[in-house]
């Protein structure tokens, strides 16, 4: 694997992501009680903030890599995912786009590098909290520079596990997985992120991260975070997951067979 690149990639990666935070940070500190946001659909918000950061993201991804693809949450589309070479940069300028348009202070920006259909590094950065967690392949996954692990409970009686949920699963299917897992003893919650719910399992905060659907934008950033931290991942790029998305698992393995059980999915 050739690593100047990789570290060229890094660097910049950590980089647009503090600056995307910092443009969060200050829509944050100057909101009014007007609504900052509109709908994409029921319950999808978007904000100007999350087109803003990503066009800077972007301009400063195709400024360094001209080379490498770019796929965004909000300027994906189809004809340009055709055209994919084998370098490309997953980016969400804002997960928790509901918290952030609300006020509620848990919401961050994931960017992902793909090589060959490999994740080969993750950065996803917390504004509020000023939490900036990094993952290279091979090379372990750290929060502002300390190495993370996986939490290493194996009783789901002592367990916590985020269920996230959309509109793209029917909800009875969310509700039988929550079913499911209050049934094994776990306790379920759902904090509005999915990056954010798949970091604090690789930081040890929660004990697993599961959703029936989520885009590679929320997720593959994250899912490198757990992996180096020790954790188990579905493999999520699969099918296309890139493109299409797919389910998403991040735990600590000892209780891997009980969320594949409460999500019905293959190991
Ligand atoms: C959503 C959040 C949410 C997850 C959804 C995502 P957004 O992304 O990550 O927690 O459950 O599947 O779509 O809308 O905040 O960018
Ligand atoms: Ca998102």
């Amino acid at each position: 694997m050739r690593s100047a690149d990789l570290d060229a990639r890094l660097a910049l990666a950590k980089d647009i992501a503090r600056e995307g935070g910092a443009m969060m940070l200050s829509s944050l500190n100057n909101r009014t009680n007007a609504p900052v946001h509109k709908f994409k659909g029921a319950h999808d918000y978007i904000t100007e903030t999350d087109g803003a950061v990503e066009k800077m993201v972007r301009s400063r991804i195709t400024a360094a890599f001209p080379a490498d693809s770019f796929l965004g949450e909000e300027t994906v589309d189809d004809k340009a995912a055709a055209r994919y070479g084998r370098d490309i940069w997953v980016v969400d300028p804002i997960d928790g786009t509901a918290n952030f348009a609300r006020g509620v202070p848990h919401f961050c920006i994931s960017v992902a590098f793909v090589r060959d259909g490999r994740t080969e590094l993750g950065v996803v950065y917390d504004p509020v909290h000023d939490e900036l967690y990094v993952a290279r392949r091979g090379q372990g996954a750290t929060r502002n520079g300390k190495p993370i692990r996986v939490s290493g409970i194996g009783d789901i009686r002592q367990c916590i596990v985020e269920a996230g949920w959309s509109l793209r699963v029917p909800n009875e299917k969310y509700l039988a997985v929550v079913e499911g897992l209050y049934r094994a003893g776990a306790q379920v919650r759902r904090a509005g992120s999915g990056t954010l719910g798949l970091a604090y399992v690789a930081d040890g905060r929660s004990d697993a991260y599961c959703e029936l659907h989520i885009n590679s934008w929320d997720a593959l950033a994250a899912l490198l975070l757990v992996e180096e931290a020790g954790g188990y991942v579905n493999d999520f790029l699969a099918n296309d997951g890139l493109r299409h998305g797919n389910p998403v698992l991040g735990c600590t393995p000892a209780i891997k067979d009980t969320l594949l059980r409460a999500m019905k999915l293959q190991a």
